[in-house]
């Protein structure tokens, strides 16, 4: 699939950065750079996010309770973590690289898309939304509906956001690596801490709040016990990229 053609998955085609970063099983950092102006948005370290969860990761986890659900789990390391502290974890990622090396840890990992049928449909307790991955298929608020769909009534959420409290973009972007291998485009979406809050408010979460440890932000917010009518999409919410799929400050 060429670079230019929209929808293509995460990180995938072209010279496949991140598939080659899971299968040689190294460290390192990948870069988001912008489609239309090249320009590098955010890095991703992956001596981190390959490893254990830190005092952030951990705080941003506080007492969630299980069954809880890592979207976009990478190689696993917030599903170990909350499956040391709750009764049950779960991650799932479209990467079959990462799903690989996640269960290569011993980790349960399925290779599935958020959009995909899932395990416990309306019963997950927590949901995880880590690493800026309130970005998979490039629509928050797409995205925030269907977390709320998946988790139980009362069941909470946890986003990790951008420090830019109002980034608002949804754009078509790259990954490359150090040594310059590139993706194909996919969608995927910025996001800060005020425009996540809005979002949650949107998707019908209740109690969103802005929960900051180190540098790192944070939003959590609730299903309420009983699911409210939800408000109408705005007509920009669905215009700018119709296929559903951070430097840690
Ligand atoms: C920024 S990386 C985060 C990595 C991960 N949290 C970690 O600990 O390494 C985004 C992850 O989301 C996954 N992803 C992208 N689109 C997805 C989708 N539609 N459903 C599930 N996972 C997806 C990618 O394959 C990738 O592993």
């Amino acid at each position: 699939m060429s670079a230019d053609v929209p929808g293509s998955r995460f990180a995938a085609g072209g010279a496949d950065p991140y598939t080659r970063m899971l299968e040689g099983g190294r460290d390192g950092v990948l870069q988001l750079r912008r489609l239309t102006n090249g320009e590098i948005a955010e890095e991703w370290n992956f001596v981190a996010l390959g490893g254990s969860a830190d005092r952030d990761d951990l705080a941003a986890l506080g007492a969630a309770e299980g069954p809880v659900l890592d979207v976009g789990c990478g190689p696993g390391r917030m599903v170990r973590a909350a499956a040391e502290r709750s009764s049950a974890a779960m991650g799932i990622d479209v990467s079959p690289a990462a799903v690989r090396r996640a269960r290569a840890e011993g980790t349960p990992a399925l290779e599935r898309s958020i959009f995909d049928r899932l395990p416990l449909e309306g019963r997950w307790r927590t949901v995880l939304l880590m690493d800026g991955n309130i970005g998979i298929g490039g629509d928050p608020r797409a995205l925030l509906l269907r977390c709320h769909d998946l988790l139980a009534p009362e069941g909470r959420i946890v986003v990790e956001t951008d420090a830019d409290r109002d980034l608002d973009e949804r754009s078509l972007f790259t990954v490359v690596d150090a040594a310059g291998r590139e993706s194909d485009a996919f969608p995927w979406a910025r996001a800060g801490w005020r425009t996540v809050v809005r979002a949650a408010r949107d998707a019908g979460f209740s109690g969103a709040a802005h929960v900051r440890s180190g540098s790192r932000h944070f939003v959590t917010a609730a299903v309420p016990r009983r699911r409210p009518t939800r408000t109408a999409a705005p007509a920009t919410a669905t215009a700018a990229i119709q296929s559903p799929a951070s430097t840690r400050g």
